[in-house]
């Protein structure tokens, strides 16, 4: 992503949802409408202190006024979260534009959100697009207690049928709730989860067990560990008849970028989808966390921030 991507934004209004929890209500800066996006879509904010990260956006997908973002103050923020904790009305941010890793799966005949703490986030504009378009859906919500569950009030004056909220269950008895939850689905059912990777893990091994690995989708926001970057190995990329060497201790997109070929990037850390490219030959090593499984089983397209191969040669296209 390069600077003339990102929208300036102005803080219109601040909310503190839970003790640790605020939500902020952006508007541009010029005046103009912000523009409307697909429920699940996140966006990077480019914080007071230069840190990036990605937020889901959860205000009404439809409405074009405003991007609504919530903000969970990390203890270990490393100036991300708790920088964002100091802004007041009237600052300015740095944006860009709405992605989703998380969209609704339109060949699904029913949809189960699983989420987690602030894993709420990217759910609400799916169940608020959901419940306004009458497709079916149930919501689950894990926290700790109902001070802690942000939107927790709104979601239950919303759609009251469709929330069951969790509250207080002790992580080692998520693995037996889950299981009731997500046996004996509808068929076509699909499952959506969000929140801390443990409670991500055991949704996808509690949903794997009655559904396929491509009715179940889940977004992470920070990279889980890469492997050993001692046992990378040297290859090459093709991109447009142009042939790149890739050192062991180089990225992809740091060579393809050196060499002025123009692939965006974001996080650079595999959980944002800017950089996918096409694999048009050579099997890729998938190190990232925005493809799902069977994309990367499919081996058609990359991340190429940091993934990598154990081939001679990739041949790459944009996506
Ligand atoms: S730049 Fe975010 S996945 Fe590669």
């Amino acid at each position: 992503m390069s600077d003339t991507d990102l929208i300036d934004v102005t803080v219109a209004e601040i909310v503190q949802e839970t003790p640790t929890v605020k939500s902020f209500r952006l508007v541009r800066a010029d005046g103009e409408p912000i523009g409307s996006y697909t429920p699940g879509a996140h966006i990077d904010v480019v914080g007071p202190t230069a840190v990036t990260r990605q937020y889901s956006l959860c205000g009404t997908p439809d409405a074009d006024d405003a991007y609504i973002v919530a903000v969970k103050r990390e203890d270990l923020s490393r100036g991300g979260s708790s920088a964002l904790h100091e802004l007041a009305v009237g600052d300015t941010l740095r944006i860009s534009r709405p992605r989703n890793v998380l969209g609704i799966d339109r060949a699904a005949a029913h949809h189960v959100l699983v989420a987690a703490g602030i894993g709420i986030t990217p759910m609400l504009s799916m169940a608020r697009y959901m419940d306004v378009h009458g497709i079916s859906f149930e919501l689950h919500y894990f926290a700790r207690s109902a001070e802690e569950a942000a939107f927790l009030p709104l979601m239950q004056e919303r759609c009251p049928t469709k929330l069951h909220a969790h509250l207080g269950i002790p992580r080692a008895e998520h693995d037996e709730v889950l299981g009731g939850l997500l046996t004996d689905l509808p068929a076509g059912s699909h499952v959506y989860t969000c929140g801390p990777d443990g409670f991500m893990d055991t949704v996808v091994a509690v949903a794997g067990r009655s559904l396929p690995e491509e009715a179940i989708h889940l977004e992470r926001f920070h990279a889980t560990e890469q492997p050993d970057a001692s046992e990378n190995t040297a290859f090459e990329v093709e991109l447009e008849g142009e042939v790149y060497q890739v050192p062991a201790d180089r990225s992809i997109v740091d060579v393809l970028q050196e060499n002025g070929c123009d692939v965006d990037t974001s996080c650079q850390e595999g959980i944002c989808g800017t950089c996918i490219m096409s694999v048009l030959s050579g099997t890729p090593e998938h190190r990232d966390n925005v493809l799902t499984a069977s994309e990367k089983a499919a081996n058609e397209t990359m991340a190429v921030c940091v993934s990598r191969t154990r081939d001679a040669r990739l041949v790459l296209d944009y996506y």
